[in-house]
């Protein structure tokens, strides 16, 4: 983070609205914080006009956060946390006897206590000890149609009463796959169970086409739990080696050096680089089968393409004879109808989906060309699993895809993220720190940084995490679910309101208040 020449704003005046604070470039003004007043006892939220956000970095000295302060906070936090959630703790101590360490995912756990949920309904969950909180986590950005749909939870139920499972086809399976092409451009699709499923199948299919083994992917990126993929991921700064030659790391224990040397991780946004590897991999017989990648990253917050790079993308690996696989698992359905396939308007050859593509039920799909469907067609690759296609899961999507997920909704997502992004852009702006809003439709984060994130190196370069703890710990103590402990975006539901953004936004407003006093 950068820390330039502290100049902190002032105090906030009565009104709630910090005043003198530096010039900011966009002029920041108050904004009535309430019409109609506050609660008497409530303090009065901080308010900023909204600021176009510019999805960059500011310009000229920022304003730093005392590291002092913000493990100060984060002491506070993390005990007024404790404090209001003693049946997640003793939830815990129950659970970890026989679920090992008291979570059915490591992504889960989290110290002291994971927060144990019982229930959700459209932008909310609720927790064990009956704290309602407005939901961003969004089970990892799946539930973009909020918790508990009516239309989803009715097409569930009427399933359930004619069978649950076959594994057999039956009718929805097919209507799934026809609005899949329609809203992807891809003609043939299968379906799977889980994002890891479905690029392991991805990968399988790319080596079968080509005859080679090398898959590329992109440094720091995440595509699931399988051997293939669980490599050069989550490495600290000292780990990571030369960028023209990035080190195949395993991702923890379990996977052999064999299988993991196999696949080999290129920088995002940088087609030179990508070009230079595959070069050399040919030259050493290594010549890759694909590469596997998400458009946009999701998992480091939120980074875009700079503009020409996924076409420079596309053209090389068609050049090269290497699949393109475009991980869609995050950005299929939430970035836009037809995920980031139609919001950058590219053409892979393959697509992973999974996540918000079955309402809440445990869903994926891979997209082919015929020709890239081909080889299961003739069973040279065996494509297959007891609940693929699960008929409780294909009508969850079915209602999903034609009833939940409309135009409306894309719609209703943009106008919120909108306000999200810029509303946060106009704190930033007001006490002049190092951050930057950035994101697309559904997905969005608040990048600290004073450069811009180009690429995990540049996102890990900027990373504090005790930082990212704080501002989990206090969004959770104001009825905000976060992801816990995770470099995670954001995600909406199409059930939240302008209500909530105001939420949303006074609370990361006090926290940059706090941070900067
Ligand atoms: C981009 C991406 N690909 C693949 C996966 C794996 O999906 P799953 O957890 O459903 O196996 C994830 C999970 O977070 C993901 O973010």
């Amino acid at each position: 983070m950068a820390i330039l020449h502290p100049s902190k704003p002032s105090e906030p005046s009565d009104a709630g609205v910090p005043q003198g604070a530096p010039p900011a470039p966009a002029d920041p003004t108050p904004v009535d914080a309430s019409p109609s007043g506050p609660p008497a006892a409530a303090a009065p939220a901080l308010r900023f006009a909204p600021v176009p956000a510019r999805m960059e970095p500011p310009e000229g000295p920022t304003v730093s956060f005392d590291p002092d302060r913000i493990a100060r906070l984060l002491e506070e936090e993390s005990h007024r946390l404790d404090e209001s959630t003693p049946g997640s703790a003793a939830t815990f101590a129950r659970a970890k006897r026989t679920l090992a360490g008291g979570v059915p995912s490591s992504y889960q756990a989290r110290k002291p206590w994971p927060i144990y949920l019982t229930r959700g309904d459209g932008q909310y969950v609720w927790d064990v000890d009956g704290r309602r909180y407005l939901d961003v986590h969004n089970a990892f950005g799946s539930m973009v149609q909020g918790h508990a749909h009516p239309l989803i939870t009715e097409a569930v139920s009427r399933r359930m009463a004619l069978g649950t499972h076959f594994a057999a086809p039956t009718e929805d399976a097919i209507v799934v796959a026809e609005e899949l092409e329609r809203r992807f451009g891809l003609p043939q699709w299968r379906f799977l169970n889980s994002g890891s499923e479905a690029t392991m199948d991805a990968i399988r299919l790319a080596r079968a086409i080509t005859g080679r083994d090398t898959v590329l992917k992109i440094f720091g990126s995440y595509h699931g739990h399988h051997d293939y993929v669980m490599v050069s991921i989550g490495l600290s700064e000292e780990h990571m080696g030369d960028r023209e030659d990035y080190p195949s790391v395993a991702y923890g224990a379990g996977i052999p050096p064999s299988v993991t040397a196999m696949t080999v991780a290129v920088p995002f946004n940088d087609g030179d680089a990508l070009e230079r590897r595959i070069v050399r991999l040919e030259a050493e017989g290594r010549a890759p089968a694909c590469l596997i990648m998400e458009a946009a990253l999701m998992n480091c917050g939120v980074i875009l393409p700079e503009p020409g790079y996924l076409d420079r993308v596309r053209e090389i690996t068609r050049r090269h004879g290497i699949v393109w696989i475009v991980d869609e698992v995050k950005t299929g359905l939430t970035i836009a109808p037809g995920g980031a396939c139609e919001y950058f308007a590219i053409q892979p050859d393959l697509i992973c989906l999974a996540k918000a593509l079955g309402g809440g039920l445990p869903s994926a799909a891979i997209g082919a060309t015929h020709e890239m469907m081909e080889p299961v067609l003739t069973g040279r690759v065996c494509m297959v699993g007891t609940y693929n296609g699960n008929p409780l899961v294909m009508a969850a999507a079915r209602a999903n895809l034609l009833e939940v997920m409309t135009p409306a909704a894309y719609d209703h997502l943009e106008h919120i993220n909108r306000r999200l992004l810029d509303e946060t852009q106009g704190v930033i702006d007001a006490y002049r720190i190092a951050a930057y809003p950035v994101g697309i439709r559904s997905k969005g984060v608040v990048a600290f940084s004073d450069s811009k994130l180009v690429d995990y190196e540049t996102f890990k370069r900027a990373q504090d995490e005790q930082l990212m703890a704080l501002a989990w710990l206090w969004n959770m103590n104001r009825g905000i679910f976060a992801t816990p402990g995770r470099e995670e975006e954001w995600t909406l539901s199409i059930r939240m309101t302008d209500d909530d953004v105001d939420h949303y936004v006074s609370v990361f407003a006090e926290l940059i208040d706090a941070l900067t006093r």
